[in-house]
């Protein structure tokens, strides 16, 4: 059995380090990585570092067309592992349980379970089976995913669950996470709404590497960082247009965005690191409320019965 430390080592890297510089030397063969949200932006560039380094990357996109494309972009002749592409819209929570379905049935260990893919909502409130879009797709969809492949990723010597969560869990003046309103219907703001689906990533995280305790497996979250990606494309134009042109010297590229992410999915020294939240390649401090214990065990029981049909 594992014993798991709180504390990470250094790691030697830092806010410029590159997915490259993460795993240069490092050989992903034998290894199976099942990633979410692999066809744009950070979830791309950390399938394409993965499977570089020798990894066999299950990338899942939002269809099986965005999938193969993300998977041609992609491979190369410099390629030592592979990518299986496979399509899931993460907003229907049945196709979420038919993903897992056809991953146990390939009838390997996941090595890696990475929930990177993500929304920052439109400013109009969207609703997903009586639930706000973001908290549906960030953190239901990725709660269902987990559940159902929590087996597989025990069978690996090693199994790591990785989820991207985001600084903007800090945002959160609801009281972290409301729960008299996951509807959005008595209130509703796209960012304020972005972060509590980003704490519950974090809080989902810690008490997963609660449950796993004992067993080889950890859980951790991380912030990537502000990363040039997609996801922004919901901003009102008034946040948009300012953000293009003037924040844009200060984000992240794609190649060190995605470090964190491959930092935490790949190095030998954090065998034992679980229930951690990590940001610039190192173990970074969460929100008071990423830290609450009795707020993620209520996080946890209301994720169970919000979506109890499609949970093993
Ligand atoms: N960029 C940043 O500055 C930043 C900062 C903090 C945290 N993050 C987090 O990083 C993660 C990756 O985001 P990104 O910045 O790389 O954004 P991105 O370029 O927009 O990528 C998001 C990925 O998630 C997929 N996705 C979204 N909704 C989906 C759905 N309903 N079903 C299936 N796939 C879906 C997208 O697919 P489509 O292309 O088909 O939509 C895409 O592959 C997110 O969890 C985000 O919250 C990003």
């Amino acid at each position: 059995m594992a014993h798991k430390s709180v504390e990470a080592p250094y790691s030697g890297f830092g806010r410029r380090s590159t997915a490259e510089d993460v795993t240069a030397g490092l050989d992903l063969r034998g290894k199976t990585i099942l990633l979410t949200g692999c066809t744009s932006g950070i979830g791309l560039e950390t399938m394409k570092t993965l499977a570089k380094c020798g990894g066999h990357v299950i990338g899942v996109g939002r269809t099986q067309k965005k999938a193969d494309m993300a998977w041609r972009s992609v491979s190369d002749s410099n390629m030592e592992g592979y990518v299986t592409p496979i399509g899931c819209e993460l907003e229907d929570f049945g196709a979420v349980v038919d993903l897992a379905e056809k991953v146990r049935a390939m009838n390997m260990p996941i090595d890696t379970l990475i929930c990177n893919a993500g929304i920052l909502g439109r400013p109009k409130l969207e609703i997903i089976k009586g639930i706000e879009k973001q908290f549906a797709v960030n953190h239901l969809s990725h709660f269902i995913l987990i559940n159902q492949l929590l087996d597989q990723v025990k069978l690996s010597p090693q199994g790591r669950v990785i989820i991207v969560a985001s600084d903007a869990h800090k945002n959160t003046p609801m009281g972290g996470i409301d729960f008299s309103n996951l509807s959005g219907g008595n209130g509703y703001s796209a960012l304020k709404f972005y972060g509590q689906s980003k704490l519950a990533n974090i809080l989902t995280a810690r008490k997963l590497a609660q449950h796993l305790s004992g067993t080889e497996a950890t859980a951790n979250a991380l912030h990537p960082g502000f990363v040039r990606t997609n996801i922004f494309h919901n901003l009102p134009t008034f946040l948009n247009g300012p953000l293009k042109l003037l924040a844009r010297p200060f984000m992240k590229s794609l190649s060190v965005g995605a470090a964190t992410t491959c930092y935490l999915a790949t190095s030998p020294k954090l065998v034992q690191i679980s229930g951690q939240y990590f940001s610039n390649c190192n173990m970074a401090n969460p929100s008071a409320l990423g830290r609450n214990d009795a707020l993620a065990q209520r996080l946890w029981e209301t994720s169970e019965n919000l979506v109890s049909d499609y949970l093993r």
